[in-house]
């Protein structure tokens, strides 16, 4: 007796033929839709690998694609607060000297100050173990008044600092010059590989506790959010230095910028962003030549990162009878591209020697120094 319960699935099966291996493959051959999924998919898989192991890049800056657009000046002089006789003496201008090799570099900006006429005090701040009565007496040729202060050491035991920057955390003694006899109660701090070409005396009415201009890269990130401790405004406050020096212990930023970086993490969202032309770093000729040139009439500061034309490899000094041949092997390096920059340091260390030749004179090194008059090369 048939099983019935079988039986009724039969007619179902009455046509199944199965299926012959073919070249010994079971699967039934994909129909054109199924291969093109399989073939979007692979696609798209390929894409996913490829995005995530793209290196990250910032987007373009505006400033890449420069266009000469505007038609106005970068201030407004009848709308800048006036500042009063006592305000004036509270502000200064301040530089650093950690080297004897940059103390040529402090006599030209010292130069440079005096022909834009600031009105603001000019003060050199230095490491007195670092620096030699001769660097001393040179620096301050030009007009800087010297404050030696006490060296900050980089925190962490300088773990990760690029060699060169160990002494910037002693900028940090910018903010306890509220303590001078005479306090400062504004300051515009300038590295001393620069040159002032405007009078840069506005900043002083600026009413914000800390400004300074982008930081720029030639190559990646290239115009950046963050800014260069080049050239700052601040407000000299020692209770805020007790803060700055608290937050060394606990600040997270990357080392090897030193105090520009640990800067950057303290007045992360209060700094106010000056424009370029505060902070002429010669990495803004390299990446955007149209934003440099645009840039030249209103240029208040011309800062020599990329090169320096009065060290070698922008670190070891250069002897004072050796700077003519600096400046002029500094001018044809980087394919030349600095060559106007470099000379105009050049011209105005020379003018420097002419002018200051007087106080030169009294300092000791220049015993062996060729005299001023004589060495225009
Ligand atoms: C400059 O500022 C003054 C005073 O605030 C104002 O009257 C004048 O219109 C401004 N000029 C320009 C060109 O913006
Ligand atoms: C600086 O002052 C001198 C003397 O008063 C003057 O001749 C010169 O033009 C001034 N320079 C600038 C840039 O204002």
């Amino acid at each position: 007796m048939p099983n019935m319960r079988l039986a009724r699935y039969l007619p179902r099966y009455r046509n199944y033929i199965p299926l012959e291996p073919r070249d010994g493959l079971l699967l039934p051959k994909p129909t054109l839709l199924q291969a093109c999924f399989a073939g979007v998919f692979a696609f798209s898989l390929l894409l996913n690998i490829i995005h995530f192991f793209r290196p990250i890049r910032t987007l373009p800056s505006p400033l890449d694609d420069y266009q000469q657009l505007k038609r106005y000046p970068m201030l407004n002089q009848s709308a800048i607060p006036p500042l009063s006789e006592d305000d004036w003496r509270g502000a200064a201008i301040v530089t650093t000297l950690y080297s004897d090799s940059y103390a040529p570099a402090v006599a030209t900006l010292g130069h440079s100050l005096q022909l834009v006429n600031t009105s603001a005090r000019m003060i050199m701040m230095y490491i007195p173990s670092q620096i030699s009565p001769e660097a001393l007496c040179l620096a301050t040729a030009s007009g800087f008044v010297a404050h030696p202060v006490e060296r900050i050491a980089p925190p962490g035991s300088g773990r990760g600092i690029r060699k060169q920057f160990v002494d910037q955390y002693t900028k940090l003694r910018l903010w306890t010059l509220d303590t001078l006899s005479e306090p400062v109660r504004r300051a515009v701090y300038i590295d001393s590989d620069t040159l002032v070409l405007h009078s840069l005396d506005e900043l002083f009415a600026l009413p914000y506790a800390f400004a300074a201009g982008p930081d720029v890269w030639a190559g990646d990130p290239g115009f950046t959010l963050a800014f260069n401790a080049g050239v700052l405004f601040l407000r000299p406050d020692s209770a805020l230095f007790g803060s700055l020096v608290a937050a060394l212990g606990v600040a997270r930023y990357p080392p090897a910028f030193a105090e520009q970086a640990f800067l950057n993490q303290f007045f992360a969202t209060d700094v106010l962003r000056l424009p370029l032309a505060y902070n002429g770093n010669l990495a803004i000729k390299q990446r955007a030549p149209k934003v440099w040139e645009s840039l030249q009439d209103e240029l208040r500061v011309l800062h020599y990162t990329v090169n320096k034309p009065f060290l070698y490899d922008s670190s070891r000094p250069v002897p004072l009878d050796r700077l003519a041949d600096r400046v002029r092997e500094s001018a044809e390096e980087y394919k030349g591209v600095f060559r106007e920059e470099m000379l105009m340091w050049g011209d105005m260390w020379r003018e420097t020697r002419r002018v200051y030749s007087d106080k030169l004179r009294e300092c000791m090194i220049f015993s062996s120094f060729p005299d001023p008059e004589n060495d225009e090369r």
